[in-house]
């Protein structure tokens, strides 16, 4: 029997309480201000008089720049996350336990990435608002607010892309320190995707179907939470350019995985749309596969032309 939303929250809710004991057990207590490097901090320009930022000040690759910006924004954009999780999951019960849990962890991640890339002028501080006010004042609102599975689903797959993009960024800095911190909120991430997991498994038992049906939407459509931030499109293209995240990874790495884990090709539950719905999903996947087997064959053309310059 298809479930209403309501109905779909109401079963659901036991399995969020259990998720949520599991994550409050597993998740670390950290402290942003531990992972900056605050003496070798400098007083800007302006108010105080300081030294005003100089591309110079950066250590950074600029590739590693892109991918840091286009990462915190996407954290910082966290109001409006909140208030489509809030509005669709509530506030009341474990719902409403977990989703400010999230949103306090989710805002550690936004605190400290900055005080790291303003303490270590790693970017130009006043481009660095601007591009914060204009991201926020966008808003963000998902493909499917008033569709729980879809809504779970979603948060499913970009939580662990952001632990991917997070970690992989981390690395392309060469900064240990960076890298140190990217991978303390990648484990974040992580332990965020488990629970979106675990719940999304959990309806997938109830109401197999349209889980089903909501898994191939999303995959379908996916486009990460930073995808309206201005020059995305260009930004992208670089970050996948460094391998700090491609289709590749998006395919092997964040869809397959967590597909594997609901167990979608081998579920012998699926009837109707459900099927219908996990066929479309084949074929998608081969088609990524397609498309990310020729990007590869592309970047490596480049890297080879590149090279012989
Ligand atoms: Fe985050
Ligand atoms: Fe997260």
């Amino acid at each position: 029997m298809p479930l209403d939303q309501t109905a779909l929250l109401i079963e659901l809710e036991p399995v969020v309480a259990t998720n949520l004991e599991r994550h409050l057990s597993l998740a670390k207590e950290w402290f942003p201000h531990e992972y900056v490097p605050w003496s070798d901090g400098r007083t800007f320009d302006g108010l105080l008089g300081g030294e005003a930022w100089l591309e110079t000040d950066s250590k950074l690759p600029d590739v590693a720049r892109t991918a840091l910006i286009v990462n915190l924004l996407t954290e910082d954009n966290l109001p409006s996350y909140h208030h489509e999780i809030a509005t669709l999951f509530g506030r009341d019960g474990a719902w409403g336990t977990w989703v400010h849990r999230w949103t306090a962890e989710e805002g550690r991640h936004g605190i400290a990435l900055r005080d790291y890339l303003t303490v270590t002028r790693a970017v130009d501080p006043v481009e660095l608002e601007r591009a914060r006010m204009t991201h926020m004042q966008a808003g963000y609102s998902n493909d499917h607010p008033d569709e729980i599975l879809h809504s779970i689903a979603y948060v499913a797959f970009q939580e662990l892309a952001t632990r991917i993009s997070h970690r992989n960024t981390g690395k392309a800095t060469g900064d240990p320190i960076a890298e140190q911190l990217l991978a303390r909120v990648a484990a974040d991430e992580n332990l965020h995707m488990v629970f979106y997991r675990n719940l999304l498994a959990a309806a997938f038992d109830l109401d197999p179907n349209n889980a089903m049906r909501a898994v191939t939407d999303v995959v379908s459509t996916f486009q990460m939470p930073g995808a309206n931030i201005e020059g995305f499109g260009r930004k992208a293209l670089s970050i996948a350019l460094a391998g700090i995240y491609d289709l590749r990874q998006h395919r092997d790495e964040v869809l397959q995985p967590v597909l594997r884990q609901w167990n979608v090709l081998g579920r012998t539950d699926l009837s109707g749309d459900g099927e219908k719905a996990r066929d479309e999903l084949a074929a998608h996947m081969d088609d990524l596969e397609t498309q990310a087997a020729r990007f590869e064959e592309k970047r490596e053309a480049r890297r080879l032309r590149l090279a012989k310059k």
